[in-house]
């Protein structure tokens, strides 16, 4: 059924790890290398994949490839953590060796269910070789995989589920990135797709045993959306169900849309009964300049924790990281609430851990304000009012507010990129997470949040403008990788 290709197997990485410590040993070496986030030892990283949280253990996946900071063949390295401090990084540990899946293990995730874990991805093939090659109709094959675990480590033989041709007639070969959820003791699967006519959708899959599945409808919104939804995920939160995805193709509007490809929250209505779906609002999940793909579960707290991709798909900017060997990281995980209705993003309690004293506390009442210059620190900032205000956040990289609006400016360190922005009716809280070559901005205890890769590495945090209130310093520890 398929057609051959060159695959990757374990072996063959094996071999190739063992020849290229010196590429290890350059990426290692650069000074933007991150402390507290999780990122590709050599090459490229993108979709954190396969969350989940069983006996203890979080289990961390995400797509990788390790020959070139570029992308090309994804496969999924695995990390394992306990506590969001300590992890340990078990490197691929899915590779591309199957018929079905040669051109890439793509994204997709876990599901626990009875004692078990049960993974789904999509096994990508490119056909370039067909006469008939055309990149949306023929040029693919999108195969549905699964296999099982019973530890997280350990894995079955992978099962092809569902191949190109199995999805309804109308839709093009763009079908990937499949999610689990239960409801009223059915599964279903979601499913990222583009329609032959370019709209993004969402296909939903229905079984009883998780392992044979049936077409039960699709989801959209009345107008479309972009051509193509990837990596989807609905879930539920006080009884209100969640859409997020990652829909391509959407002009600017506005303060909105100008990344390459956005990511959405959405409000969903469904009846699984009657199928009767209403799309109710749209948020963009993030301000910044690199975010992309989140995934969330929920963990055996019941928090309900997402983990995003620090990048973006087609960015039209050369990150600089490129040259030295290797691209892109994982966000740091953040606790989704609905508050007031509103969609919430805040880091977890866990990240409190990595404070390693030097606090510094400083009250500021609208005068310039020079308070450090740490690189790698959580600033939180709490305001008694604020009519406008200008923080540095790092050399050259601000944050102002002024009529309304928060602006996140790059400067002359945008690596082309420049500003983004949100309106915001008042400034009342920031928490900050600051990496070598990273800024993660929650406002207002989490109603907006900008994620953004940085490269300016030279310290300074000031604040002025007409505001009062405190802001706080915390010096940030790396987490420990074994
Ligand atoms: C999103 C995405 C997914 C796909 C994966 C491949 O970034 O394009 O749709 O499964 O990346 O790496």
């Amino acid at each position: 059924m398929f057609e051959k290709y060159k695959k990757v197997l374990k072996k063959d990485y094996d071999a190739w790890y063992q020849e290229n410590k010196a590429y290890r040993d350059k990426v290692a070496k650069d000074p933007r290398r991150l402390k507290f986030h999780l990122m590709p030892e050599t090459g490229w990283l993108n979709d954190p994949n396969g969350l989940c949280q069983f006996h203890g253990t979080y289990h961390i996946y995400y797509q990788y490839t390790p020959f070139e900071p570029t992308g090309e063949l994804k496969m999924w390295a695995h990390c394992t953590t306990k506590d969001f401090i300590h992890y340990r990084d078990y490197g691929p540990v899915l590779f591309p060796d199957q018929d079905f899946d040669a051109h890439g293990v793509y994204s997709g995730s876990a599901f626990v269910d009875n004692d078990k874990i049960y993974y789904y991805y999509t096994g990508n093939v490119k056909y370039f070789d067909r006469d008939d090659y055309d990149y949306i109709n023929s040029g693919r094959g999108s195969n549905t995989v699964m296999f099982t675990s019973e530890d997280g480590y350990h894995f079955s033989e992978k099962e092809l589920l569902m191949t190109t041709d199995d999805y309804p007639e109308d839709i093009s070969n763009h079908v990937r990135d499949p999610k689990i959820l239960k409801h009223d003791g059915k599964y279903y699967m979601v499913l990222g797709a583009r329609d032959k006519k370019s709209v993004g959708m969402i296909l939903l899959y229905q079984s009883e045993d998780l392992r044979h599945w049936k077409y039960f409808d699709r989801i959209t919104t009345e107008e479309p959306f972009g051509y193509m939804w990837e990596c989807p995920d609905v879930f539920e939160i006080d009884g209100q169900l969640i859409l997020t995805c990652c829909p391509q193709g959407i002009k600017p509007q506005g303060f909105d849309y100008h990344n390459p490809h956005q990511t959405a929250a959405m409000k969903l209505s469904y009846d699984f009964d009657t199928k009767e779906s209403r799309i109710e609002e749209i948020k963009l999940m993030d301000r910044g300049f690199d975010f992309y793909a989140p995934q969330t579960f929920e963990d055996e707290r019941g928090r309900r924790i997402l983990i995003g991709w620090m990048g973006i798909p087609d960015a039209e900017y050369t990150n600089p990281t490129t040259e030295d060997g290797w691209q892109h990281a994982l966000t740091i995980p953040r606790q989704i609430s609905l508050r007031d209705g509103k969609f919430i993003q805040e880091p977890i309690e866990e990240l409190r851990k990595l404070r390693c004293g030097g606090t510094k506390m400083a009250e500021f009442d609208g005068n310039e304000k020079k308070i450090c210059d740490d690189v790698v620190y959580e600033a939180v900032v709490e305001y008694n009012k604020c009519k406008n205000m200008k923080m540095t956040l790092r050399e050259g990289i601000t944050l102002s507010y002024e009529d309304e609006v928060l602006t996140l400016d790059l400067g002359a360190y945008g690596s082309g990129r420049t500003t983004r922005k949100v309106r915001l009716e008042s400034l009342e809280q920031l928490q900050i997470f600051a990496d070598t070559s990273s800024l993660e901005i929650f406002v207002n205890h989490g109603e907006e949040v900008f994620t953004t890769r940085i490269y300016s590495l030279k310290g300074e945090i000031s604040i002025e403008g007409q505001c009062e209130g405190m802001l706080t310093i915390y010096p940030l520890k790396s987490f420990l990788i074994e």
